[in-house]
């Protein structure tokens, strides 16, 4: 496994493998990798015959009050993680590798960045990631690139992403992965106190409940009354609770509206997680 550090390097090692006639997945990552992100990794093996993994923190995505200095990092361990699974490049750049002297462009994203969901609340957050998923897409130029359900709104916003501006990739997406209490893994998860951690399921088992209410024709507006209060009487502070179409994130009203996507994100002290399920 190689530890690859230069836009210059990566580009030769992953040409080397286009020129075997291997297939090249991506897997973007920000490191303090868990299940969640090997998850993506294995089924990254499965799909290609070459598996780059990137790790790198990305400042463009960070509010200058948000967490960018103290979000968790974890190098040994994730080296560790990735020569396990036999990952064949960790492509993990330094800022300015990725952001050199003089770098001024930044992708506006619209369509599912601007529905009023994580965009309302961190609004710098979507051009972030997509001016770097763009250029890790760019510089590695996989056939798939893969991303959690776990950021619902993210894989969407990815995946309109490189339609829009050709580039000829695949994104694959992965079901969340869970602790065994329904928690979805996250690396901010470490921030939980002992009783932040104990409450923290709720959300996964609220989410659930109000599923099962909608599919039992429940209105929505009733079942989702219901369970905000719920994670609110839990400790949460709400940023919010919705029901959306799966595919567009445009607002339902009803079941007959489409496939729907009940998304949340709350915060419990100075945590904020997201979680989503479909109904
Ligand atoms: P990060 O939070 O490190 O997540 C990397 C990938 O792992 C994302 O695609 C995310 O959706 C996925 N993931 C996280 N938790 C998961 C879980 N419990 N189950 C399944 N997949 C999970 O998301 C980012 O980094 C960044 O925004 C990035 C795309 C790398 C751009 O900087």
């Amino acid at each position: 496994m190689r530890v690859i550090r230069t836009v210059a390097t990566v580009r030769r090692a992953c040409a080397r493998f286009r020129d075997a006639g291997e297939s090249i997945a991506l897997v973007p990552t920000m490191g303090a990798l868990h299940a969640g992100h090997l998850a993506l990794v294995r089924l990254a093996k499965r799909r290609c015959d070459r598996v780059v993994v990137s790790i790198f923190v990305n400042p463009a995505q960070f509010a200058p009050n948000e967490d960018f200095g103290s979000y968790p990092r974890a190098w040994d361990a994730d080296l560790a993680a990735l020569s396990a699974l036999a990952v064949d490049l960790i492509w993990a750049p330094g800022v300015r590798d990725m952001y050199p002297e003089g770098f001024a462009t930044r992708i506006e994203p619209a369509g599912p960045a601007k529905v009023g969901l994580e965009d309302a609340f961190r609004p710098h957050f979507f051009g972030g990631v997509t001016t770097v998923v763009a250029k890790l897409l760019l510089q590695v130029a996989p056939d798939i690139a893969l991303f959690g359900e776990k950021d619902y709104q993210q894989l969407k916003v990815v995946t309109a992403m490189a339609k829009d501006l050709d580039i000829p990739v695949k994104i694959v997406g992965l079901p969340t992965v869970r602790e065994k209490d329904g928690l979805a893994m996250s690396s901010r998860n470490a921030y939980l106190s002992a009783s932040e951690r104990a409450a923290a399921p709720t959300l996964h088992r609220v989410l659930k409940d109000c599923a099962s209410h909608i599919k039992t024709g429940r209105p929505l507006p009733d079942a989702l009354a219901v369970s905000r209060a719920q994670i609110e009487r839990a400790g949460f502070v709400l940023d919010y609770l919705e029901a959306r179409h799966a595919d567009t994130l445009a607002p339902v009203m009803s079941r007959k509206d489409g496939p729907v996507r009940l998304l949340v994100a709350a915060r419990l002290g100075r945590t904020r997680l997201i979680d989503n399920i479909g109904v």
